[in-house]
């Protein structure tokens, strides 16, 4: 972390947690800037990110993520970031994030899978199974880097009021 008076607060967690919808929440409600790193390399690409794992594979999506993420983490003030469910999976990524206020949306794989299985997700194409299983294998992940581990049972509204409260009780915001 470098030049920002405050941390970034960075949302992590599997496809469908909701960390698009609650990070521009969150940021409207603390009037921070919102930015979302997927549509960020779509912009850097001017490609989709459907198409980006369709014309080049993954390989080469997630080396334009972890390029985006590092101009992402270069923004001063401090913003709202809503990272994709792989991007800290690189653990070259662990050291850039570091220093950040970290918000880990949870939530159980099946309601997860509902809310992706219909999306056009290049990772959430082979059934519910692999998609339980790759999230599986995340949680020690996203375990490991957050600050703090939310469980969204709850309407986005009310997941970002408890955030809100956490990290001004933690001084983050
Ligand atoms: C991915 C999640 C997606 C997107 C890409 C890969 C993943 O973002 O970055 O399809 O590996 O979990 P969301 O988590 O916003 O769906």
């Amino acid at each position: 972390m470098s030049g920002n008076t405050r941390p970034h607060l960075v949302l992590i967690g599997m496809m469908g947690s909701g960390k698009s919808t609650v990070g521009r929440l969150l940021a409207d409600a603390l009037d921070w800037p919102f930015y979302d790193l997927d549509e960020q390399i779509e912009i850097q690409a001017h490609m989709t990110v459907g198409q980006i794992f369709q014309t080049y594979g993954e390989k080469t999506f997630r080396q334009w993520e972890i390029q985006t993420l590092a101009l992402v983490l270069s923004y001063s003030p401090a913003i709202v970031l809503a990272l994709g469910g792989g991007t800290l999976l690189d653990e070259q990524t662990h050291k850039m994030v570091n220093g950040h206020y970290i918000i880990w949306l949870d939530a159980p794989s099946k309601d997860l899978w509902l809310r992706v299985k219909d999306s056009a997700r290049p990772l959430a194409q082979q059934g519910m199974e692999a998609f339980d299983r790759l999230h599986q294998e995340r949680r020690a992940t996203y375990e490991k880097l957050a600050s703090v581990h939310i469980t969204c049972v709850d309407e986005p509204d009310k997941v970002v009021e408890a955030i809100v409260q956490k990290i001004r009780s933690d001084g983050n915001a």
